[in-house]
């Protein structure tokens, strides 16, 4: 598949073409206002929604679990240490029962990782907590944002499923970053064939195959939703490729949720704020 590895210089290419971007569109019009853009990016509030979604296929064992979904920090020129923090603070707060990372946890360089994973080692939950890549990791090393996590203490998904909380705990997936919906799908398969009861994936597409197998909830960022949205439709925003693009979802059993996450590689947000989700699973 040609997104699910991609070689080395289809990955410099992109790597490359990443920082230009960030050059242009957010280094050279913040440096142009005098720092004015990143000051107020980073100046508004990250807020906390609050769901509860209900699921026939949520395990009776894990009713009223509540999980802290934090994606696509972007650690890097926007987002620094001190905003990072904040955002720590904020999912520690939760006291949540299990903590989900859904990828681009770096903007640019793999070289962020260390300083980023050292405070990520903070967050502790219950049931763990658990890391699955976006395509900014995928920019540079992903192997190094990789093993960093892993260090941390936090647990990374590549393709795989996992029991959290012991041998009848709660099985949870997490893809790696796949751009297409087929993609999702066959990095979906090699998590094995049971249904697992969360899936983690960057890309929201990977719910069409999640519904398909009857996957409770699947959580998902990478759209930032959108970050220019209309304030009466948050799903009327800047998004055009993804259909799944800002908020809650639900098909059958399946939930999935898009969060707008914390950060950005460009220094707008209208009527899309930051947002860490907490979500509160049912059994039906
Ligand atoms: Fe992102």
């Amino acid at each position: 598949m040609s997104d699910a590895k991609p070689p080395k210089r289809k990955r410099k290419i992109a790597y490359h073409t990443a920082t230009v971007r960030n050059a242009f569109l957010t280094k050279l019009p913040d440096a142009i206002m005098g720092g004015v853009l990143k000051r107020r990016h980073v100046a508004q509030p990250i807020e906390i929604a609050e769901h509860a979604f209900a699921s026939a296929n949520w395990p009776r064992d894990f009713d009223g679990l509540r999980i802290a979904h934090i994606s696509d920090i972007h650690f890097g020129h926007l987002l620094g240490e001190e905003r990072l923090m904040q955002a720590i603070d904020a999912v520690r707060a939760v006291n949540a029962d299990l903590i989900a990372i859904t990828g681009d946890l770096v903007d640019l360089s793999a070289h962020e990782a260390p300083l980023l994973f050292e405070r990520l080692a903070l967050l502790k939950a219950r049931l763990g907590v658990f890391v699955v890549l976006g395509n900014h990791d995928h920019l540079d090393h992903p192997r190094i944002v990789g093993r960093g996590a892993r260090e941390a203490g936090l647990i990374p998904l590549v393709d795989e499923s996992v029991r959290a909380g012991g041998r009848d705990g709660l099985l949870v997936a997490g893809i790696d970053w796949a751009k297409s919906i087929p993609a999702c799908g066959q990095r979906l398969r090699k998590c094995g064939t049971g249904r697992a009861d969360l899936l983690l994936a960057h890309n929201p597409k990977a719910f069409v195959a999640a519904e398909e197998r009857g996957i409770p909830l699947t959580l998902s960022g990478h759209t930032h939703g959108g970050q220019v949205a209309r304030r009466a439709n948050r799903r009327h925003n800047l998004v055009f490729t993804q259909r799944l693009n800002a908020g809650h979802y639900h098909v059958r059993e399946s939930h999935l949720y898009v969060t707008n996450g914390v950060g950005a590689w460009f220094p707008l947000r209208v009527n899309c704020p930051p947002e860490i989700a907490v979500i509160e699973m049912r059994a039906r």
